[in-house]
């Protein structure tokens, strides 16, 4: 079942780019901007060895028997597709997992031949015949999605493998398990449709609680049962994500769908003790200007913030259009030269300001980390995440294509 194809690694032009020398630089304007991104205002720094650490950590949990979905879809989280896909199929991983078509296709277009899964629903004619065209594998939810899908490929005389989602309990995409066999047993009746895999997807398993994850197992289980008692054929079975893969080597089956923990972060708290990540993403960007105000200054938009001292601002290049909510406005904490210093004011769309009062021989040109580790102190996707109330997986989406993404 698990079509391990290499995929042509380091044949796509991401990789031919020189790394790009990171100087400790005092001024952006004594640089050779004629390569790389020395000169740029603000990017992405993808850690590639903490990415094949990760896929190595991820590995060491599971059997031999157990393939590897990579789960690269929303750019890879937000860290760049083809760069990180190519990278993990060369260090382990057995399938990639998207969320559409375009996305599938990307990769396609890069070199990759393993298998890929597409995660998100088919809606239309003219997807299929994409999917057939570059050898996708679409996820069916439902009977009438079956029915359409299989008139289509009738058509083109296209036999494609497919997987069926069984509802267990996250309420979103799939049959309700209580319809799982009918369900099979009506799709593999279907012309061009070729089982590949049963799967479904955990609403909870991130909670310390597990009463709610071993419920959604149970289920699954029960349609398996139900179809091992018909004498059907168990195609590849699947249910975990990054937390149960971590935590819950049951439900590790044929196969694991790993997205969050390939990049480095953890789904929950508590899982960290059992499992060893690491970082992939760094957000930096650079100052651009340093001025001194007197006390009682507002500063940005709206004066949300007015100095009570005198203070030195530095203006650095980055702003919410590049993913640096505006809801971190005054909460936000960036690394420079070694040392947390303070957002202050507004957010604004390119642009922020930070106190850096505190610090002595700063110079426009100088790079400022708001995600990622400089000399003892560090800031993470999930400190953010904290601040805002949110997860960390919508902080890594949030990083726009405007950032170049850097690896090193
Ligand atoms: C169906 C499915 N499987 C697996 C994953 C990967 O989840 P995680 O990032 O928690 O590993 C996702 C992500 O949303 C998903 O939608």
């Amino acid at each position: 079942m698990h079509r391990q194809q290499k995929s042509q690694i380091f044949s796509h032009p991401e990789f031919e780019k020189p790394l790009p020398p990171f100087p400790d630089i005092n001024s952006s304007w004594n640089q050779d901007c004629s390569s790389s991104f020395n000169c740029q205002r603000a990017w992405v720094e993808i850690k590639l060895n903490n990415l094949i650490h990760n896929v190595k950590a991820i590995k060491a949990l599971l059997s031999p028997q157990t393939a590897f979905m990579a789960v690269v879809k929303a750019d890879a989280y937000g860290h760049g597709a083809k760069v990180i896909a190519h990278t993990v199929l060369e260090h382990g991983a057995d399938w990639l997992a998207v969320a559409t078509v375009t996305e599938g296709i990307e990769l396609r277009q890069s070199g990759i031949s393993s298998p890929i899964l597409l995660l998100g629903a088919i809606s239309s004619s003219e997807e299929v015949n994409k999917i057939a065209e570059w050898q996708l594998e679409p996820t069916i939810g439902d009977r009438s999605q079956a029915v359409a899908i299989s008139e289509v490929l009738s058509e083109l005389k296209t036999t494609l493998p497919v997987h069926l989602k069984i509802d267990t309990g996250m309420s979103r995409l799939g049959t309700p398990w209580q319809q799982g066999l009918e369900f099979v047993n009506f799709v593999t009746q279907l012309p061009y449709l070729q089982v590949a895999s049963i799967y479904s997807h955990l609403a909870t398993a991130d909670d310390l609680d597990q009463i709610t994850m071993l419920e959604q197992q149970q289920r699954f289980n029960s349609c398996i049962t139900q179809l091992k008692n018909q004498q059907i054929t168990l195609p590849c079975l699947h249910l975990a994500n990054s937390a149960a893969t971590i935590i819950n080597k049951s439900a590790h089956y044929d196969l694991v769908r790993v997205g969050l923990a390939l990049y480095g972060l953890y789904p929950a708290e508590h899982l960290k003790s059992s499992i060893d990540l690491k970082p992939v993403l760094e957000v930096k960007a650079r100052i651009t200007q340093i001025k001194t105000l007197p006390a009682g200054t507002g500063v940005s938009y709206g004066h949300q913030y007015v100095s009570d001292r005198p203070i030195t601002i530095a203006v650095v290049s980055i702003g919410y259009a590049d993913g640096v909510v505006r809801n971190l406005s005054n909460k936000l904490q960036v690394i420079v030269q070694g040392r947390l210093v303070k957002q202050i004011g507004a957010i604004t769309m390119d642009q922020l300001m930070i106190d850096v009062s505190e610090l002595d021989d700063l110079q426009a040109g100088e790079i400022v980390t708001l995600i990622g580790q400089d000399g003892k102190q560090s800031i993470s996707a999930d400190d953010w995440a904290t601040t805002l109330g949110t997860i960390s997986w919508e902080i890594l989406c949030g990083f726009k294509h405007r950032l170049p993404r850097v690896m090193k």
